[in-house]
């Protein structure tokens, strides 16, 4: 069992990797990871520049702090999906410039490549847009995860969850990466798309893989 301390310290190395990895500019992006009754969250208006461990705030999952903090704006998403997923325990969420670029478009990410189905399932679903930092975005995200580590938020991004924080970080940079490439691939010509069986195996290979 990690000490509040150590999370802490954790939050701010995933934070800082956030930014040097081109996923979060700005405030563009918070993570949490599940502590005590409730979790730390980096505080509303963070940048990678002023980060620091005793910054993120220890709050319950009504965003309630308990140092008289003020959490990231959008601590009901965090609590909406630790809430629906017993087995998350660390959040991310980013603008980064290809999801938000397939956010966009308002379509899912398709089975275009095999990694695809390292998110749970065929594709990774795109919630209708609603204003950022409210109860129905939290609603529409937990919908979006069922059976997926990370969603793509309508016309605003995307948000990741997983069993560390290394496993939140890794989807949202991996659904990064994957959403620039899909922009490619649609620039280089019609995209095939796999069938649900080869995704249905590429999945069963991601169970046992790792
Ligand atoms: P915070 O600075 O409050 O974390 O919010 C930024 C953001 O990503 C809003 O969607």
């Amino acid at each position: 069992m990690s000490s509040q301390d150590d999370i802490r310290r954790d939050l701010c190395r995933t934070y800082v990797e956030m930014g040097n990895s081109g996923l979060i500019f700005l405030a563009a992006g918070n993570v949490s990871a599940r502590a005590g009754n409730g979790m730390l969250i980096s505080p509303a208006g963070a940048s990678v520049a002023s980060i620091s461990p005793e910054l993120f705030v220890d709050c319950d999952f009504d965003g309630q702090a308990n140092d008289g903090k003020k959490p990231s704006s959008e601590w009901a998403m965090h609590s909406a999906i630790y809430k629906a997923f017993p087995h998350a325990h660390a959040v991310v969420h980013t603008h980064s410039n290809y999801c938000v670029a397939m956010a966009s478009t308002g379509a899912s990410l398709p089975a275009f490549h095999y990694m695809v189905a390292s998110f749970g399932g065929s594709d990774v679903r795109c919630t209708p847009y609603v204003l950022w930092a409210t109860s129905e975005l939290a609603d529409l995200a937990v919908e979006a995860l069922q059976g997926r580590t990370a969603c793509l938020l309508g016309n605003h991004g995307m948000i990741s969850h997983g069993k560390s924080l290394q496993a939140a970080f890794n989807a949202a940079l991996r659904l990064e990466t994957l959403c620039m490439q899909y922009v490619l691939a649609r620039q280089a010509g019609t995209v095939k798309t796999l069938a649900a069986e080869q995704m249905a195996d590429a999945n069963a290979r991601y169970a046992s893989y790792g």
